[in-house]
C-alpha cells in the first residue's frame, strides 16, 4: 500500500536521482496505483509533479513538464486511503510555505486532531490527506535542521507511517523515518537510495541497509546516518539484495502474472536449492531457532492472509502427517484478537511474500509476546516479518510484481514443507532415507509444472469461451480444498466474478443447493492412488452433474474415472497426494488470468487492491 522511492547523488556525473525515482516507481506501482508523484529539490525550490491514476499519468506529465535537474528526488505510488484518488491526494505533498515536500506510507491514526490544531493556528490545507497534515508539522518544525525537525515531528504522531522529505534548503539531502511500515536504504557509488522494498533500487544497487522501527535515516549522496527516537546514532545490519533487475521486467511476456506463472517452475527450484548436505540430509542452518526448542514443540500455527494463508493450509496436511504435530491456520488478522492459547511450547509460522502485511506483522508481535517462538517463511530479504522473527526460511521466488500472487504461492508451499521434513527428520518422525524420498518427489514438481504449462492453450481456450460467465464454484477435498480456494480467490481478484471454494465434503451441508442448470463447478480430484480420498470426491462430482453443473475437473494424467462426469478435464501428470496442490493449481491460475484478460482487465493491476496490505 503505497510505494515510497528516494535518490540523492553527490553532484558527480551520473544519472539523475529522478530517472532512479521513475524507475523505482515502475517497480513499485503494484504496491498502488490511485496515483503517482515525485518531487525533486532544484535552483533553491522544491518542484512537484504529481498526476491521478497510474504511473503512466505521471510520465506522461513528465514528458510534457520535464523537472530541472537535481541531486535529490523523493517519488510515491499511492494506494488510496484518505481523500480520492485525485490529483490533488496525490503525494508528495506540501509545507505550508512550500518549501518542504512529504511522502508518506501508512495511517496517520491522530491526524483529525493534528489537523484541527493546525488549521486553528491558521494552517490551509490542498488535500484531504493524513499525510500533508505532517508537511505542515514538519514545515513548522524546521529550524534548518531536517533531520531534527523529523525526531520532532514523529514523537506526535500515532499510526504507522514511513516519511521521506525534501527541503528546499538541503539539495543534496533526503530525510526518512519509519513506524510499522517499511523502509530499507540501498547504498550506492556516489548515491544512496531509499525505497518501500528493495525492488526500489535494485537496478542502481544491490548494497542494502535495514531500517528498524522508529528509526530516522539522513541520506545524502556520500553519506548514510540513521539514529533512534532519541537521535542517538545506530548500526543498522546489511545485507546483498538477491533478486536481478531484469526479474522484475515482464520479459516478453504480455503481463507480469503470466510471466510469473512461467517462473513457477524456477520458484520451486530455487527454493529447494541448497538445502540437503552431501549426504542428502536436509539442513536449514538459517533456521536459527535452537534444535532443543524446535524439538519440543507441541504445536503449530501458521499466520497468514490470502494467497499466504491457503499456502499454510496446504502445508497443515503434511506438516501434522509426517510430524504428528498438530498444526492450526489462522488469518492473521483474526489471530490477536482471539486470545489465542500460545506460549514457549507453539511455534507460530509467519507466512508472507512481501513480509510488509501488517496483518500478518502484528500476529508476529502479538505470538513473540505470549513467549512463541516465530519462524517467517518470507520471500522479502529486509522485510518487516524477517527482521522481527526468530528466524526467517527465504522462499527464493524472485520479485513477484502482479498483484494476485502465484509463484509465491509454489514457494510457499515448498519451503513449509521443507519446514515438515526438516522437523520430521530432527524430532525422529521420519528415517532421514524417508526425508531423502520425498525431497526427490519435491525434486521432481519444476518438471512437472512445466508440463502443466505445456498444455495451457487448453485453459486458455475454455477460459476465453467462459467470459460471460457470472459465478463459478471450486471444490477439493484434503490438499485439494486450499487449491479450490486459492483458485476462487485467484478468479475474484482478476476477473472480478463471484467464485467460491468449498471442500467436497460440506457440499451436501448447504453448497449444493447453488447447483443449478449450467453452473460452472470445478472439482479438483485427487490421485487415484488414493482411491477412498479418490472415490469420495468422484461421487461429489457424480452428485453436482446430476443437478446440472457443467463440471471443469482436474485430474492426474490416465484418471480415466473422471471422464464420465466431466465436462471438461484439465490433466495434470502423476503426483504423489501432498504434493498435488504444486501442480493442480496451476491451470486454475491460467484460468483466471486468462479469463481476465478476455473480459479486458488489467491482471497486474486489478481494480482496488494493491499488493501489499501494509495497514489494517
Ligand atoms: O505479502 P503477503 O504474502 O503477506 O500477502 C498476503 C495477501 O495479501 C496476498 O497473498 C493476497 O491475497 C494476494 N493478492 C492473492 O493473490
Amino acid at each position: 500500500m503505497c510505494g515510497i522511492v528516494g535518490a540523492v547523488t553527490n553532484g558527480a556525473a551520473g544519472a539523475g536521482p529522478a530517472d532512479a525515482v521513475v524507475d523505482g516507481l515502475a517497480r513499485l506501482e503494484y504496491r498502488g496505483y490511485d496515483s503517482a508523484g515525485i518531487a525533486a529539490v532544484s535552483g533553491g525550490d522544491v518542484v512537484v509533479r504529481k498526476r491521478a491514476g497510474k504511473l503512466r499519468g505521471l510520465l506522461d506529465e513528465l514528458e510534457r513538464n520535464p523537472l530541472p535537474d537535481a541531486r535529490a528526488a523523493i517519488g510515491h505510488t499511492r494506494w488510496a486511503t484518505h481523500g480520492g484518488p485525485t490529483d490533488e491526494n496525490a503525494h508528495p505533498h506540501l509545507s505550508g510555505d512550500g518549501r518542504l515536500a512529504l511522502i508518506h506510507n501508512g495511517i496517520i491514526e491522530n491526524f483529525h486532531s493534528l489537523r484541527n490544531e493546525l488549521v486553528a493556528d491558521g494552517a490551509t490545507f490542498a488535500s484531504e490527506t493524513d499525510t500533508e497534515v505532517v508537511a505542515h508539522l514538519l514545515g513548522r518544525a524546521y529550524g534548518g535542521d531536517l533531520t531534527a525537525a523529523m525526531l520532532e515531528v514523529t514523537k506526535r504522531l500515532e499510526g504507522a507511517f514511513t516519511l521521506l522529505a525534501v527541503h528546499a534548503e538541503h539539495p543534496g539531502t533526503i530525510v526518512a523515518a519509519r513506524r510499522n511500515s517499511p523502509l530499507v536504504i540501498g547504498l550506492g557509488d556516489g548515491a544512496n537510495y531509499l525505497g518501500s522494498d528493495v525492488a526500489a533500487f535494485v537496478a542502481q544497487t544491490k548494497s542494502a541497509l535495514e531500517v528498524d522501527q522508529d528509526q530516522v535515516v539522513t541520506i545524502t549522496g556520500d553519506s548514510v546516518a540513521v539514529v533512534d527516537a532519541d537521535g542517538r546514532p545506530v548500526e543498522n545490519r546489511a545485507f546483498t539484495v538477491e533478486w536481478d533487475a531484469e526479474a522484475a521486467v515482464k520479459g516478453g511476456f504480455d503481463s507480469f502474472m503470466d510471466k510469473e506463472i512461467h517462473d513457477q517452475p524456477q520458484a520451486v527450484a530455487d527454493t529447494l536449492r541448497g538445502r540437503t548436505d552431501e549426504l542428502g540430509r536436509l539442513q536449514l542452518d538459517e533456521l536459527r531457532i535452537d534444535e532443543t526448542i524446535l524439538r519440543s514443540i507441541d504445536k503449530i500455527i501458521v499466520v497468514a492472509c490470502g494467497t499466504a494463508a491457503y499456502a499454510g493450509h496446504v502445508a497443515k496436511y503434511a506438516i501434522e502427517h509426517w510430524c504428528r504435530i498438530p498444526v492450526e491456520v489462522e488469518l492473521a488478522h483474526e489471530f490477536r484478537y482471539r486470545d489465542p492459547v500460545v506460549n514457549e511450547k507453539t511455534l507460530v509460522v509467519a507466512i508472507s511474500q512481501s513480509g510488509e502485511t501488517m496483518d500478518t506483522i502484528m500476529a508476529v508481535r502479538h505470538a513473540r509476546e505470549q513467549g512463541s517462538k516465530v519462524l517467517a517463511v518470507v520471500n522479502t530479504h529486509g522485510s518487516t516479518i524477517a527482521r522481527e522473527s526468530d528466524a526467517v526460511l527465504y522462499t527464493h521466488a524472485g520479485p513477484e510484481v502482479a498483484v494476485a500472487s502465484t509463484k509465491a504461492f509454489l514457494a510457499q508451499i515448498t519451503a513449509t514443507y521443507l519446514l515438515g521434513l526438516y522437523l520430521a527428520q530432527l524430532r525422529g518422525n521420519k528415517y532421514i532415507d524417508e526425508v531423502a524420498d520425498y525431497l526427490a518427489e519435491l525434486g521432481r514438481i519444476p518438471a512437472k509444472v512445466t508440463e502443466v504449462l505445456e498444455r495451457q492453450d487448453h485453459v486458455r481456450d475454455v477460459a476465453r469461451s467462459m467470459k460471460d460467465t457470472t459465478s463459478v464454484l471450486f471444490l477439493g477435498r484434503h490438499v485439494g480444498f486450499p487449491v479450490a480456494l486459492e483458485g476462487a480467490l485467484k478468479l475474484k481478484e482478476l476477473a472480478y466474478i463471484h467464485a467460491e471454494g468449498f471442500a467436497a465434503g460440506e457440499l451436501k451441508h448447504g453448497p449444493i443447493a447453488l447447483i443449478e442448470d449450467g453452473q460452472p463447478v470445478f472439482v479438483v480430484v485427487p490421485t487415484p492412488r488414493r482411491p477412498t480420498l479418490h472415490a469420495k470426491v468422484i461421487s461429489n462430482i457424480q452428485e453436482i452433474r446430476a443437478r446440472g453443473a457443467r463440471t471443469l475437473v482436474i485430474a492426474e494424467d490416465g484418471d480415466t474415472d473422471v471422464e464420465p462426469f466431466a465436462d471438461v478435464v484439465f490433466r495434470y501428470p502423476e503426483t504423489p497426494t501432498l504434493m498435488t496442490p504444486l501442480v493442480s493449481v496451476v491451470p486454475l491460475q491460467i484460468f483466471a488470468c486468462e479469463l481476465a484478460k478476455a473480459k479486458g482487465y488489467d491482471v497486474d493491476q486489478p481494480r482496488n487492491l494493491a499488493k501489499s496490505v501494509t495497514v489494517e
